[in-house]
């Protein structure tokens, strides 16, 4: 962790650096390096040079996002000849992404206009952002009145006291990624239980390595101490019936056999179906095991999808995405997952990174996020576009997997729900690679949790 914050601490350093100087026409690198962007105007980043007006996104570098993100600041500046849009990359783990914006907030700098926050965010950043209810798009529609084509439980996610505090962006939830021809070859069928999911990991497996195959893994999925791991240990304990770590009334709910009984039978994942190297796994790492050809099942967003059926990759058309499984056929559960655009309250210019936010989120944009990047719409009407759901026919077959996706407890814990999401991660992680029984770590979880936020303890 030390390490990390060491790296945010220098990306912040690089990211101010870069915007202090001269930052025409570049993307900046919240995490180091540097890239290019075609064409962007000539004003003083941030300034008001001739009238101009440069904005600044903060945004996800996870796959192509970074591209796709580049590609909308460039319609945007085709169509709005006096405003520059940079887009910064920051760091992909949701801890480290978020450590860069605590600091530019801390500074109440102005260098970042519009950011690209996570869907467990609007409880505890609100104090940062303005209320887009109010604002308007470049139609003057307002916020509130924009904010009603999107999913409802989205927009009420992203409202805190009355203020809409993001305007959904795209939406997510966890996925079961499959090798078809595999099971094919092995006469398998896509596992609907974790026990299943196992036996069938280890046949492909074996059958691979058999086949010459020495880097084959079962499966892949998101293991590191981190955010992700929160989201793939609440699809596990939520799909065995163990609840949501807390509930929505406040009541915590992870010490119980149906919890520990899971993420023990995970630890053992660990080394036999999993690669050892699980343990300090990413989205992007799983991703690039899987896409190689290395793996027969991986747990991802949806955001996989495209990149997997891209030209260039080796597995394109051979997989599917079902479900995951749960501990018994059809208990599935998928973490929600996803991202809004928010507007800073120490932008030098609010109103036009509102306007800019309303044209990210548009259904004009969304559509083409969708259709190329596989990143789902959070407007409810893009489920019913063709060009859409021919893209990703997941998008309507797997339609109750995005909408019973199940919510990490944010709303109820915030402002403290990153220290609550550390805990949880960090005690699963202990089970996983320090060899504790989840019995002893959830034991001592649940009392830490109870010190952290004054809750009772319940079942779920
Ligand atoms: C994805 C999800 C986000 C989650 C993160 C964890 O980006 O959209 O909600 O927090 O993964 O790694």
């Amino acid at each position: 962790m030390k390490k990390r914050w060491f790296i945010t601490l220098m990306a912040l350093l690089l990211l101010l650096a870069a915007c202090g100087g001269d930052t025409e026409g570049t993307t900046t690198t919240a995490d180091g390096g540097t890239g290019t962007t075609d064409g962007a105007g000539t004003t003083e980043p941030g300034g008001d040079g001739d009238g101009d007006v440069t904005l600044r996104i903060l945004a996800g570098n996870v796959g192509a996002e970074l591209e796709s993100t580049e590609r909308i600041a460039q319609a945007y500046m085709d169509e709005n000849p006096g405003v520059t849009v940079e887009v910064v990359s920051t760091p992909d783990f949701v801890e480290d992404r978020l450590g860069v914006y605590l600091q530019l907030f801390e500074a109440q700098s102005s260098e970042g206009d519009v950011f690209q926050i996570d869907v467990i965010w609007p409880g505890d950043l609100a104090e940062h952002f303005i209320d887009l209810n109010t604002m308007t798009d470049s139609e003057g529609r307002t916020g509130a009145e924009i904010a009603e084509e999107h999913f409802p439980a989205i927009v009420e996610n992203n409202t805190v006291d009355g203020a809409l505090i993001g305007i959904p962006w795209f939406t997510d939830a966890g996925l079961l990624y499959y090798r078809s021809d595999l099971l094919d070859k092995y006469g398998l069928e896509p596992p609907q239980t974790w026990d299943d999911m196992e036996a069938a990991a280890q046949t492909i497996q074996d059958g691979e390595r058999d086949e010459g195959n020495e880097d084959f893994w079962g499966f892949v999925w998101q293991g590191n101490a981190y955010e992700g791991l929160t989201c793939d240990a609440l699809e596990w304990i939520a799909s065995a019936g163990g609840g949501s770590i807390i509930e929505s009334d406040g009541t915590i709910t992870i010490n119980n056999e149906a919890a520990i009984g899971i993420v023990d039978q995970a630890a053992g994942w660990v080394g036999s179906i999993s690669p050892p190297g699980v343990t300090s796994y990413g989205e992007e790492d799983a991703r690039n095991v899987w896409q190689a050809g290395n793996a027969a099942f991986m747990r991802n967003w949806p955001y996989a999808y495209s990149l997997g059926n891209a030209d260039d990759s080796p597995i394109q058309g051979l997989f599917d995405v079902s479900p995951l499984p749960g501990a018994t056929a059809g208990e599935t559960a998928a973490t929600l997952g996803g991202w809004q655009l928010a507007v800073s309250k120490y932008s030098a210019h609010p109103e036009e990174a509102a306007k800019l936010a309303f044209f990210m989120a548009s259904a004009e944009q969304q559509k083409i996020r969708a259709v190329e990047y596989s990143l789902n719409p959070t407007i409810e009407s893009l489920y019913d576009d063709q060009e859409v759901i021919d893209a990703n026919p997941f998008f309507a077959s797997l339609g109750d997997v995005f909408t019973n996706a199940v919510a990490r407890p944010s709303t109820v814990t915030a402002p403290n729900y990153s220290d609550v999401s550390s805990m949880f991660f960090n005690s699963v992680h202990s089970v996983l690679t320090a060899g504790n029984d989840a019995e002893d770590a959830f034991a001592e979880l649940e009392l830490d949790l109870e010190d952290a936020t004054g809750f009772p303890t319940g079942s779920p």
